[in-house]
């Protein structure tokens, strides 16, 4: 989390609106505070504010800063409290320094740089870096030699960009497990993603972990573990990487499951599954947190249906900590929407060092992320840049690859694939429908969702879209468990809401439903036409259009997701920056 952006201009202009510009790009990434800092005639100089980005554009009118290199940082708050002291960028008598990541031997540095008299004024673990380079000039080395040779002494994750008083025309940038791409164009500029440097640049490089780089406004030299130099090639900057705003809608997040539709369509023209992919795979493990964890519950459900193979899904900050047993001829996949997240990351790394027989593969949103340059195999999410921090369009696109995979011996099934971007779009207009819905859940404090079968994963996301971005606290059940204990939370005000399309499950679940209406007044089904026949008014309906069975887990999310953002919106939360929350995970 946090996000980081660095800008050099090639013509002498104030880098302080690319870096803005960039910031916007990246709050997703965390918004406790922002900052930025820029070499002046007057030397370093630094503004930062608690908050949102907008704090700190204010505090700029009122006291504006300029100049012609300049770096940035979006914070989400690790070590010290949201407040002006801890906020980036870190700033010292002759160095200043913006930082992702975690520094896990701080308090050690710290209490030696204490020793030596040297002053703290934040609690964070950033700080300590900027002082340690602080020493390292006092006692004479050159920014360059004082950079180096905290890069052998961190420990920790790490993209950094820092900027010497000595060195005003560089900018010193190093990555270790956080996320770093510079890029090439109208200025040279180092960000968290290629899409918050996009709009200047045409070209990007993507630093590798170790690596570590000198950008000035020529160009940029780098460096690998060793210090040596190395040569890095440039990828062109493509419409995939670039966030192209709100398009006219009020939220991120509306915008991006109204495209849905077309994510999906664009999901299902790539993504063909390779001839002999499942060729020598005697089981599968699927590694993801949060919305991917729930693709990868479906993508069980589907595997062991439709292609016979045992499935296992793992919360992935659980599985490399529990010594799991890596059985040989297991397809590892790997599901994330950024391809960064740490807790993943981490576990696949774990697979790779444990087992060398597995396949590892991975279904990311975001190519060239760390994960898809892990993995042995990508399958690309065709979502595009998705900006609000629940998911949305790349959950629905995790699950078209996963329906893919799943079915790939199955014509009928990848046929009936087809329809779905027609039923999702259809599925779109029942907004008025569960706007009335969303007014009878604004102000509950709890809420109940339940589902069967494949549906079951689509009741836990749709519990976790509501409780992530409104607040109220959502829990998803597998119908049948309600009567093993849930149940005694129903009562005439918690909104149980259920989904029961026809099909297999119906009769079932339809009896579930009957159980939770007998003890509350207030349950709320998700169905189809012919389900529909089946309640009497006593029931609120949502009425989705028919689909194949299978293909329900992908259309059924959607409607759970205008009721969260809907609910979100009518209590004036902010629905694409909910709090504590950012968008790519890189702490553990
Ligand atoms: C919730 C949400 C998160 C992410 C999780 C994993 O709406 O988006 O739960 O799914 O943080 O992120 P990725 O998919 O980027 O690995």
């Amino acid at each position: 989390m946090c996000g980081i952006i660095g800008v050099i201009s090639k013509d002498n202009n104030n880098v302080v609106p690319d870096i803005l510009n960039g910031l916007e790009k990246l709050e997703y990434r965390g918004y406790d505070s922002a900052g930025l800092a820029v070499v002046g005639a007057a030397g370093l100089k630094r503004i930062r504010a608690v908050g949102k980005l907008e704090n700190l554009i204010n505090k700029l009118k009122i006291n504006p800063i300029s100049g012609a290199v300049g770096i940035g940082h979006t914070r989400w708050a690790t070590h010290g409290k949201a407040t002006e002291e801890n906020a980036h960028p870190m700033l010292t008598r002759d160095v200043v320094l913006v930082h992702n990541g975690i520094i896990e031997n701080y308090k050690e540095l710290k209490s030696d740089l204490l020793k030596k008299g040297y002053e703290f004024t934040s609690q964070t673990d950033t700080e300590v870096v900027a002082v340690y380079l602080q020493m390292e000039l006092d006692n004479g080395l050159s920014p360059r030699e004082a950079f180096q040779k905290m890069l052998r002494t961190v420990r920790g994750t790490y993209a950094f960009l820092a900027i010497f008083k000595a060195r005003p025309d560089v900018i010193f940038c190093a990555k270790n497990k956080s996320p770093m791409a510079i890029g090439f164009g109208k200025s040279i500029c180092v960000g968290s993603d290629a899409s918050s440097i996009s709009a200047s640049c045409s070209e990007i490089v993507y630093l590798d972990d170790g690596d570590y780089a000198e950008v000035t406004k020529d160009g940029a030299t780098f460096f690998d573990d060793g210090f040596n130099v190395v040569d890095k090639p440039r990828v062109a900057v493509t419409d995939d990487l670039i966030n192209s705003g709100k398009g006219g809608y009020s939220h991120y997040m509306i915008k991006e499951i109204m495209e849905q539709p077309s994510a999906i369509r664009k999901t299902l023209l790539g993504n063909d599954v390779p001839q002999n992919f499942f060729d020598k795979v005697s089981r599968i493990l699927i590694l993801a947190c949060g919305t991917s964890y729930h693709a990868g519950l479906v993508g069980k459900y589907w595997f062991e249906k439709h292609l016979r193979l045992p499935t296992c899904v793992e919360i992935a900050s659980e599985y490399r900590y529990r010594s799991p047993v890596i059985e040989d001829d297991t397809l590892v996949l790997v599901i994330t929407q950024s391809g960064e997240t740490i807790d993943t990351l981490e576990a696949m790394e774990y697979v790779k060092k444990n087992n060398n027989t597995c396949r590892l593969a991975a279904i990311t949103n975001v190519l060239n992320s760390a994960i898809s340059r892990l993995a042995g195999f990508v399958f690309h999410t065709e979502a595009g840049v998705e900006v609000g921090v629940a998911s949305t369009k790349a959950f629905t696109a995790q699950l078209t690859v996963l329906a893919k995979l799943a079915f790939c011996e199955n014509f009928e099934l990848l046929g009936q694939l087809q329809n779905l971007p027609q039923a999702c779009e259809d599925s779109l207009v029942l907004k008025e429908d569960i706007d009335k819905i969303a007014f009878r859940i604004k102000d509950c404090s709890n809420a109940i969702y339940l589902g069967r079968d494949n549906l079951y994963p689509i009741a836990l996301e749709g519990a976790l879209k509501l409780k992530e971005i409104s607040y109220i606290h959502a829990e998803g059940f597998a119908a049948g468990e309600m009567k093993h204990g849930p149940i005694a939370l129903i009562d005439d005000i918690v909104p149980v809401i259920c989904l029961c399309p026809s099909g297999s499950m119906f009769d079932k679940m339809f009896s579930n439903i009957q159980v939770a209406q007998a003890r509350g007044k207030n349950v709320i089904v998700f169905t189809d036409f012919v389900g529909a026949k089946s309640f009497d008014k006593s029931v609120k309906k949502i009425v989705l259009p028919p689909i194949n069975q299978e293909l329900y887990p992908i259309l059924y999310s959607i409607p759970l997701q205008l009721l969260a953002y809907t609910v979100t919106v009518l209590k004036g939360e902010d629905v694409d920056k909910p709090r504590n929350l950012a968008k790519s995970v890189t702490v553990e």
